[in-house]
């Protein structure tokens, strides 16, 4: 296999850590960002334990100009992006009626305008090196909606629009574009869900049980080999069997 620069965003967190590990198991170079610098140094040496040798950049990629710099410093360490996982993001759960501005735009600038600012540098570099790939992360709840996640179903959702816009731009030039929804997976962001909305989410599912994050980064794996260069445009569910549409 030909070993990629890759970059997670989001990579410190629950399903970007599995897919940062599982991106290097394969041969990768990868990169990540964060905002918390004491935070990411933890992350890296706990790693480190690991064997696994992580690039790490700050950035914040809600804003365009920090996702560039962000870009540029993956760049300057790795070389140009040839893989993109735009993975970072958060949930400000509550029910419409109750939902404030900043709870909203929280939500869209960090899940959905993170897709802008961080793709469209590197986009050019992938168009000229005739090769690329890029996944975006959405959400079961952007396939089906959630109560109480209108902010965060509507930017998941809108994350797929963004794949296949990409994908039917960018296929002549050997880049693909594929989105992975998961389902509810084990991480701080569904542990944050309280317990009792938590079991009654958890009973839904037909494999019958939570996901792993394992189980995310073997679909982001298998999206960015080599082979997989005629998928592009795809959406692909993993969630237990939760949601089944298609
Ligand atoms: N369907 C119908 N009714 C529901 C409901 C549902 N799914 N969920 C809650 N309700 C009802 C409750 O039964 C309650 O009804 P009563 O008032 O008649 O008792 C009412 O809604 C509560 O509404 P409130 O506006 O008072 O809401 P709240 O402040 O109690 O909080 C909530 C509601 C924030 C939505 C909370 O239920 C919650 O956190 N739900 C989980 C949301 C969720 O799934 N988030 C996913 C996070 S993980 C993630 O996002 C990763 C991923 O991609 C999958």
């Amino acid at each position: 296999m030909t070993a990629r620069v890759a970059l997670v965003t989001g990579g410190i967190g629950g399903i970007g850590t599995a897919i940062c590990r599982s991106l290097a198991q394969a041969g990768h170079k990868v990169a990540t960002n964060y905002r918390d610098a004491a935070k990411a140094e933890a992350w890296k040496a706990a790693q480190k334990a690991d064997g696994f040798d992580f690039t790490i950049v700050p950035g914040d990629v809600s804003d365009a100009a920090s996702a560039q710099a962000m870009v540029e410093a993956v760049v300057a360490a790795l070389g140009p992006v040839e893989i993109l996982v735009n993975n970072a993001g958060i949930t400000r759960d509550t029910t419409f009626h109750k939902m404030t501005a900043l709870q909203w735009q929280e939500v869209i600038n960090t899940n959905l305008n993170s897709c802008f600012n961080v793709t469209r540098p590197v986009i050019d570099g992938m168009r000229a090196a005739k090769w690329g790939r890029i996944v975006q992360i959405s959400s079961i709840n952007g396939q089906k909606g959630q109560y109480g996640q209108a902010n965060y179903a509507a930017s998941k959702a809108g994350m797929h629009g963004f794949t296949i816009s990409l994908a039917q731009e960018n296929a002549k030039f050997g880049i693909t574009v594929n989105t992975v929804s998961p389902g509810y997976v084990l991480t701080e962001m569904v542990r944050a869900v309280p317990e009792d909305v938590r079991a009654k989410i958890a009973a839904q599912i037909p494999v019958g049980r939570l996901g792993e994050p394992d189980e995310i980064a073997y679909a982001v794996g298998f999206l960015v080999a080599e082979q997989a260069s005629w998928i592009t445009g795809a959406n692909l569910s993993i969630n237990g069997g939760h949601y089944m549409g298609w």
